[in-house]
């Protein structure tokens, strides 16, 4: 599986969203990762669907959502209408994951679930069929900026054995930056999110660059 770039918009600058996703657009991101938190499943608050749809009339690459909110069934509709991908929800807030997901693969985007740091992998058992892709949250979800937690690559290492010959993406995000990329890669990751370590830098096309270079040296951190 190829190796992605996705640029989490958490860390633009929000008074000036277009040319934000326009520079890493022209800086090679493949995706553009969105952060909708609804104040009580995380305690932060960033957009919703009608700011989706104004951000997917600019955007030219594919749209990336990760719902951190407690009712996500509620958004999928809006969301797909909006032209989004592929949408991620939280494991931890579908009472009834086998429905959520089969009604984002309705819609026609591709459906991903997303594990905190403390949740198991074993919350994936019955879903493996499922999916397309897993979003391994490798900082406690809410905030840009936090350290990576250690303990996530060995949970990749495991998810990717997890998943056998399944052609299903590996997303993590939380952290990822040139000291992290060339493990993440190395231990099974196929889409690397990050966004302070693009947005934080005036040079977004150098920032990619040295983390496409970290992530296919596969350095330990
Ligand atoms: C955090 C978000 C991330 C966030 C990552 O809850 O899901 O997408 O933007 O930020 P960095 O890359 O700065 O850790
Ligand atoms: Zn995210």
């Amino acid at each position: 599986m190829k190796l992605r770039f996705a640029p989490s918009l958490l860390s633009a600058d929000f008074a000036r969203l277009a040319t934000e996703i326009a520079d890493v657009e022209a800086a090679g991101a493949d995706l553009l990762h969105l952060d909708l938190m609804d104040g009580h499943f995380v305690p932060n608050l960033t957009f919703g669907p009608p700011v989706v749809a104004a951000l997917a009339r600019v955007a030219t690459v594919p749209l990336d959502a990760h719902l951190m909110v407690t009712d996500p069934d509620l958004l999928v509709p809006e969301l797909a209408a909006a032209g989004v991908q592929r949408t991620a929800v939280h494991a931890e807030t579908c009472r009834h994951l086998n429905r959520t997901l089969a009604g984002i693969h309705d819609t026609g985007m591709e459906a991903g679930v997303a594990l905190n740091p403390a949740s198991s992998l074993m919350l994936l058992d019955e879903v493996l069929d499922d999916i397309d892709f897993v979003l391994i949250m490798s900082v406690n979800p809410g905030f840009g900026g936090q350290a990576f937690i250690q303990s996530s690559l060995a949970k990749i290492r495991r998810l990717r054995r997890l998943l056998g010959d399944r052609h299903v993406d590996i997303s993590v995000d939380g952290g990822v930056d040139r000291k992290t990329a060339g493990s993440l890669a190395a231990a099974g990751a196929t889409t690397l999110i990050a966004g302070s370590a693009v947005f934080g830098t005036p040079d977004r096309a150098l920032a990619l660059a040295s983390l496409r270079e970290a992530a296919q040296r596969g350095n330990d951190l």
